[in-house]
């Protein structure tokens, strides 16, 4: 006879049944078959070994003194659902086999047996429990991957939520940058406005003083200029809140102004199909300038670009020098800009659009002018729109 090692090769079973020699019996014809086997005269006794060594398989008893097969059969099931159980019964009863299967049994024995059959029955439940836990597991994977799958999308929606979220933000901080801006030139340009026939009343008001000796009128015409002090007081105020607090200008590399002006544009591009393209001189001289102010006109003309491609499109940047200018061209490929309103886009409150403030390019001329420097629609068709800048190239000596 083959002899093999048992607890490598082969399950594990406990035999459960009152009748000692039916144990006996059992274990002789597992034994051999090289099966691992423990006997246990009680029910009791059997759920504390299967408790200790989880076996794949249970034989049990129907008949018990103590705890009767359907119930032992069911505790075993339900707290070691990978041990499969299969029922002894005596002939005659096969109404509680079907019982039995029903509540969990893989399989019935007829007593008494014959022991071929035994072994041989044992086997197919065995390789039947090997099909059926391994199908198990497979579901298991199955549904596991399914709630991987659900947890990536939920985690995706959130994350295109949230950069959705962060889109609109950046755009409504971008247009609310512009806004400011456009809200600071236009205080400082009122105040100009406002000043000058001030100094004027102020003036005439002096000559009229000069001439009168009459002690009411000269009153009053203090009390004008008292006024006008007032007024002038209010408006210079007016003016240091518009000016940005630092007038100081540096020396400032302008590729990195405008990757900075890009940079508060990047969820726009990564989600409405525009391709920059940088083409940058090497080490372009530096300008002369607020590098918050500069970066404000290239936010305004981004935004007037992105504007004009709104299902996708190309924005490219060169920088080259000159004769002594460091040089800009911001060109899109929007739509163009039509030959009728071509000589108002530089006006103050001129807009085509249902929303627009119309103060971003007038904002953009007004700083490059403040630093020496020049904007012009260098070209512009139905293909798209080239923007030119210059300033004066600063070289450190
Ligand atoms: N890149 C461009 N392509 C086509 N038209 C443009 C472009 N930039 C500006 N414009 C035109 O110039 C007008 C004025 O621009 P702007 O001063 O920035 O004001 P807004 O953008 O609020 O309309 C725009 O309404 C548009 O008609
Ligand atoms: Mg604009």
């Amino acid at each position: 006879m083959k002899e093999t090692s048992p607890r490598e090769t082969k399950a594990a079973i406990v035999v459960i049944d009152d009748d000692i020699h039916i144990l006996e019996l059992a274990d002789l014809i597992l034994g051999r078959r090289g099966y691992q086997v423990f006997t246990a005269p009680t029910a009791r006794k059997g759920m504390e070994i299967i408790a200790a060594r989880l076996p794949e398989l249970v034989l049990l008893d129907y008949m018990m003194p103590e705890m009767d097969g359907l119930t032992a059969l069911r505790e075993i099931r339900t707290r070691f659902p990978n041990t499969y159980v299969v029922m002894f019964t005596g002939k005659g009863n096969e109404e509680i086999a079907v019982e039995l299967m029903k509540g969990g049994a893989a399989e019935y024995i007829l007593k008494p047996f014959n022991n071929r059959d035994l072994a041989e029955r044992l086997d197919n439940v065995l390789r039947i429990r090997e099909i059926e836990l391994h199908n198990k597991s497979l579901q298991q994977e199955h549904v596991r991957l399914l709630q991987e799958i659900d947890n990536w999308n939920q985690d995706l929606q959130k994350r295109v939520r949230e950069k959705t979220d962060a889109l609109q933000k950046a755009q409504s901080e971008i247009a609310q940058s512009e806004k400011l801006a456009a809200l600071g030139y236009l205080s400082a340009g009122m105040a100009h406005e406002i000043r000058n026939p001030l100094n004027s009343i102020s003036l005439f008001i002096q000559l009229m003083r000069q001439n009168t000796i009459d002690p009411e009128q000269l009153d009053y015409q203090g009390k004008i200029l008292k006024e006008i002090d007032r007024i002038d007081d209010i408006i210079r105020k007016l003016l240091d809140a518009s000016r940005r607090t630092r007038t100081i200008t540096n020396d400032v590399a302008i590729d990195r102004v405008i990757d900075n002006a890009l940079d508060v544009f990047s969820p726009q591009i990564e989600t409405g199909k525009i391709r920059i393209t940088r083409s940058y001189c090497d080490s372009p001289p530096l300008i002369k300038a607020d590098p918050a102010e500069l970066e404000q006109i290239f936010t305004n003309l981004f935004l007037n670009a992105l504007d004009e491609m709104p299902s996708g499109g190309h924005l490219e940047i060169r920088i080259s020098e000159e004769n002594g200018r460091v040089v800009v061209r911001v060109a899109d490929s929007g739509g163009g800009i039509s030959a009728d309103t071509l000589p108002s886009i530089f006006d103050p409150f001129f807009s085509t659009k249902a929303r627009g403030t119309g103060m971003g390019l007038p904002v953009v001329q007004r700083i490059a002018r403040i630093y020496e420097g020049n904007i012009l629609v260098e070209k512009t068709s139905p293909e798209g729109t080239v923007f030119r800048l210059d300033f004066p190239a600063y070289t450190l000596s």
